[in-house]
Parts: structure tokens; C-alpha cells; sequence
């Protein structure tokens, strides 16, 4: 029998190990003949520890499991989800980039192709440059760290570029709080990540690419490193590709602990052993980049949908979506949300059917008082804007950004007078300290504050012009994008910002 159980973070976290201990020894014990599998997670991580087993090739979902529960599993008395693949959470997702994801042992190479792997980068090397970064610019795909810039532009610009020594950058230093879409995607899906890589590299005729991964993720650390060196022992990745093609060495290197180092300019600071430093921009990196040199710099999920693209073409993966925002976002569902986990879909769906319909309200049960959406840096949603779809545009209309697409849920108990005095603290203690509006500006805005809670009405103001100078004057993201947070709770709940000093449900 097969038995299919994630070896992702977050399920071992929820006790798969255990499961998996329990397994292995009970069924020793019946002197049974089980095959266990530790995939990577299918994203419903409210139903981990998930076991797949599969019955006449259907794979059957048990979930959340227990130890104690592995007898009646192996008896056939467990009670089942059904299909995991039928389960509506599941069922009404849009997989692309994740369609592996929880599905195949992350490391098995032979599965890996048998699940379609390595056919785009396949069709890729029977393509020029100019036609592959066409293919890209074709899937209407934009950067999914958050900032949305065109990828095939940005590849066009490396590849027209003439350089010696060009480089791929893959930015793994997902830092924002409520994402794990690059840390599933590598635990669950390696060789996506590095196929990705390897096309970004006949794109732009770089031959060298490297992975910065945040060294909070040593379980994502682990699954890359063994997949770097499975792919260069099959030949896949070295002195040519696939036998074939140009080289394309990769290298993975682990970060310290810095979220600015998440913002490209500092990472290559830190990939040449520098510290994490904000660079100003010009010159972009994709004209002078790693050690100065035109370097591609993206996401890890922007490049784990590349190979999709050349799978089934631009044209498939450009029909999903709205407007300008093609293609399909993995969004995280995290924080008070009674269903939290991945869900990939179309660009489209509104707020208020992923927070109500998908993400099932709050785990808490009380009503849902504001979502942030796009990470620390990302604006409060309230109901009343639940209407707004997902996509950059629309996003960008109602005040907020979707940013990496985490998505968290909080109830009424929330004080968002607290959480905008987060956002200014956040920014203090994770600023590079580079430029004065983030430096000062943050430690000012915490002083404010706490000035507007202890009553001091005029300082309303004094807040609201701190936050357009550093919306205004900051050198990157970090202080740039903290007045989102900040502004958007003060304009929404401004009853929370008064002098109180308990939160009344
Ligand atoms: P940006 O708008 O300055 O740049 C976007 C990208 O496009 C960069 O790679 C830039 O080099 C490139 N680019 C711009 N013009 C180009 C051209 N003509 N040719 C080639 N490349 C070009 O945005 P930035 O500062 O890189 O990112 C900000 C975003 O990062 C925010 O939207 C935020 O949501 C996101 N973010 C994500 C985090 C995460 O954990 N994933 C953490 C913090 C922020
Ligand atoms: Fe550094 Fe903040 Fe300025 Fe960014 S905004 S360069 S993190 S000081």
C-alpha cells in the first residue's frame, strides 16, 4: 500500500513526524508492506497532518491525524475526507506553479518528470534567447514578490545587455509575516525552483545562478541543497545542460536574519559578503547587479511558474486572470482564519470570497474586522472594501497591494491602534538605516503613536504628514511602504486610535 504524508514545516510542526513514526512501526508490527512517501504539503495545512493513501489510484484524505490514529487507518475504520482532490478547497483551486506541490517526493527526480517536469526547460533549449523571453513576456507574468514589475521585460533588459558574466538571482528571503509560498514551493517543489532558473539563464545567456534563502528556513535549506546536488549529479545542471545546452552552475547561499535583505539591492550586498545595505537604484541590477554585473533578480515563485509557461505555453497560462494581472496568484491564508493554508488561483477572485468563502471567516468564530494584505508592509482591508479583486491594479485603486499575496485574518479583538504602532516598529528595528525619512521616521512614528493614544488629538496630524515624507522620501520599500499599514488602520478604524485602555469585544 501507498501511503502519501508531508514532510513540509508546517506538518511536522502539527506532528507528521510522529505520524510517520507510528506508521512505520505499526505496520511493521501487522507485517504489512507499506510504501510511505513524505511529499511536500497540498497547502490545506488545517487538515495536517494529512495522510493520502491511495485506493485503486484515487488518493484517499485522512486529516488532521493523530498517533493514536494510525490503527484504525491501517484497519480501514478512519474516517475519510474522500479524494483529497476532491475536496472543495482543493477542488476549486487554479494549480499551476504548485501543481506538484504535496503531490511527488520532492527530491525524486523520476517523478518529477513523470509529474511533467523538465519539459519546458526541454522546449527552451530548442529556443533563441529572444524567443524564450518573448514566451515569458507572452504569460503576462509580473513579479510575484510583490512589486509586480513584467518578468520577461526585466529578462529583456538582462539579455540585451553585453557582459562577460550575466547571473540569476533566485530572492528565497521571504520575509514578509503571512507568507510561506516560497518555503512550500522549495520544500514541496524544488527542481521547479531550479528548471525556472536554469530557462532564466538561456533567456539572458547567464551561466551562474545562486539561491539566498533566509536562514529561519533550515528545512527548505536542507530540501535545496540536496536538489542542487541531485540535479548537477543527473547532469541536468554543470558544464552543460542536459547534456546539451550551456553550463549553468547554482550555488545556494543562506542569508542572516535581515528582512530588508529580502529587498533585491541589499541581498546582492549580502550574496557578495557585504552588509545588507539598501543600494540606491539607478543602477537597476538587471544592468549592474551581483559583483556589477547584469543580474536577473526574482522571486522564487515568479521563477517556479516559469517552467509551467513552457510546459503549456504562454497562451494557457496569459488566460487566467483580470486586466493587467495574468496567470494565477498562490495566495497564503494565515492569522484568525478558520481555513488557512495556500490556495493558488486566477487572478480575480474578490477579497471578501477568499476571507468568507475560502478561508471559512475566523477560527475564532467572531467577525472578521480587517484583513492586511501583502505582508507587514501591506495596507488593513475592512468588510466594506471586501469587494475589491484580486489583482495589482485594483489592489493599487483601493489604497493597499497585494504584494507576496499573504493574506491575514484578524477578529474584533484586534486593536488596530497596536497594530499600526507594529507596522512604525517593525520598520524601526528592521531598518537598514540608510536614508533619514525609515531611520528617524519610524522611531518618530512610534512616539506619535502613543502621543495620539494618550489623547493628543493634534498629533493625528503630525502622523498623517510623517507617514506622506516617508511614503515620499524613503530609499526602498521598507520605509516606504510602512504609511500603508499605518494610514490605512487610521483611516479605517480611527475609534481604535483614541486613549482606552482595555479592547472591548
Ligand atoms: P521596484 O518597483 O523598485 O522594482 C521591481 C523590480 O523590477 C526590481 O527587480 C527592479 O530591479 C525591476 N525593474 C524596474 N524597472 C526595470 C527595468 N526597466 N528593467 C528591468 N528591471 C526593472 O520594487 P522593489 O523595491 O524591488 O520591491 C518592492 C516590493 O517588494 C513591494 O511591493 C513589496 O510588496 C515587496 N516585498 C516583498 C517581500 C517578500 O517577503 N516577498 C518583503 C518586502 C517587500
Ligand atoms: Fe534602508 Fe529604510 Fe531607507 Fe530602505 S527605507 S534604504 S530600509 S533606511
Amino acid at each position: 500500500r501507498k501511503i502519501y504524508l508531508s514532510a513540509d514545516s508546517a506538518a511536522r510542526a502539527l506532528g507528521a513526524d510522529a505520524v510517520a513514526d507510528a506508521i512505520l512501526t505499526q505496520a511493521k508490527a501487522r507485517g504489512e508492506d507499506i510504501t510511505l512517501i513524505r511529499t511536500g504539503t497540498r497547502g490545506m495545512i488545517w487538515l495536517e497532518p494529512l495522510i493520502e493513501m491511495e485506493v485503486e489510484g484515487t488518493r484517499m484524505a485522512f486529516g488532521p491525524v493523530t498517533p493514536d490514529d494510525v490503527s484504525d487507518l491501517l484497519g480501514g475504520t478512519l474516517a475519510s475526507h474522500g479524494a483529497t482532490e476532491d475536496i472543495p478547497y482543493f477542488a476549486l483551486q487554479t494549480r499551476r506553479t504548485f501543481a506538484r506541490c504535496g503531490v511527488i517526493d520532492p527530491l525524486d527526480l523520476a517523478a518529477y518528470e513523470a509529474h511533467g517536469g523538465w519539459a519546458g526547460l526541454r522546449r527552451a533549449l530548442g529556443m533563441s534567447s529572444a524567443d524564450i523571453t518573448k514566451e515569458v513576456t507572452d504569460s503576462g507574468l509580473r513579479g510575484r514578490g510583490g512589486a509586480g514589475f513584467p518578468t520577461g521585460i526585466k529578462w529583456d533588459t538582462v539579455r540585451q545587455t553585453e557582459a562577460a558574466q550575466k547571473y540569476i538571482v533566485c530572492n528565497a528571503d521571504e520575509g514578509d509575516s503571512g507568507t510561506f509560498a516560497d518555503r512550500m514551493i522549495i520544500e514541496g517543489d524544488p527542481f521547479s525552483v531550479i528548471e525556472g532558473m536554469i530557462i532564466a539563464g538561456l533567456a539572458v545567456g547567464a551561466t551562474r545562478g545562486y539561491v539566498y534563502l533566509r536562514s529561519e528556513y533550515p528545512d527548505a535549506i536542507r530540501v535545496m541543497r540536496r536538489a542542487i546536488a541531485a540535479a548537477q549529479q543527473a547532469d541536468i545542471l554543470g558544464a552543460s545542460i542536459m547534456g546539451h545546452g550551456p553550463a549553468f552552475h547554482m550555488e545556494l547561499r543562506v542569508g542572516a536574519g535581515a528582512y530588508v535583505c529580502g529587498e533585491e539591492t541589499s541581498l546582492l550586498n549580502s550574496l557578495e559578503g557585504k552588509r545588507g545595505v539598501v543600494r540606491a537604484k539607478p543602477p537597476l541590477p538587471a544592468l549592474e547587479g551581483f559583483l556589477g554585473r547584469p543580474t536577473v533578480v526574482n522571486n522564487v515563485i515568479s521563477l517556479a511558474t516559469i517552467p509551467v509557461i513552457f510546459e503549456r505555453g504562454a497562451a494557457e497560462y496569459a488566460a487566467h486572470g483580470i486586466g493587467k494581472s495574468r496567470g494565477t496568484i498562490p495566495l497564503q491564508i494565515a492569522g484568525n482564519a478558520k481555513y488557512g493554508g495556500l490556495f493558488e488561483a486566477a487572478f480575480g477572485m474578490t477579497l471578501g470570497q477568499i476571507v468568507e468563502d475560502i478561508a471559512g471567516g475566523t477560527a475564532t468564530g467572531g467577525k472578521v474586522k480587517a484583513v492586511q494584505v501583502g505582508g507587514p508592509l501591506g495596507a488593513y482591508f475592512a468588510p466594506d472594501k471586501f469587494n475589491v479583486p484580486f489583482g495589482y491594479e485594483e489592489f493599487d485603486g483601493a489604497g493597499g497591494l497585494i504584494g507576496h499575496a499573504g493574506i491575514v485574518v484578524f477578529d474584533s479583538a484586534a486593536d488596530m491602534r497596536q497594530m499600526a504602532r507594529f507596522a512604525m516598529e517593525f520598520c524601526a528595528v528592521e531598518s537598514c538605516g540608510k536614508c533619514t525619512p525609515c531611520r528617524i521616521g519610524a522611531v518618530r512614528g512610534i512616539e506619535t503613536i502613543d502621543r495620539i493614544a494618550a489623547g493628543d488629538t493634534a498629533a493625528t496630524e503630525i502622523l498623517t504628514d510623517l507617514c506622506e515624507t516617508m511614503r515620499d522620501g524613503s530609499l526602498c520599500a521598507l520605509g516606504g511602504f510602512t504609511p500603508y499599514p499605518v494610514m490605512s488602520a487610521l483611516e479605517q478604524f480611527p475609534e481604535d486610535f483614541h486613549a482606552k485602555t482595555e479592547v472591548i469585544e
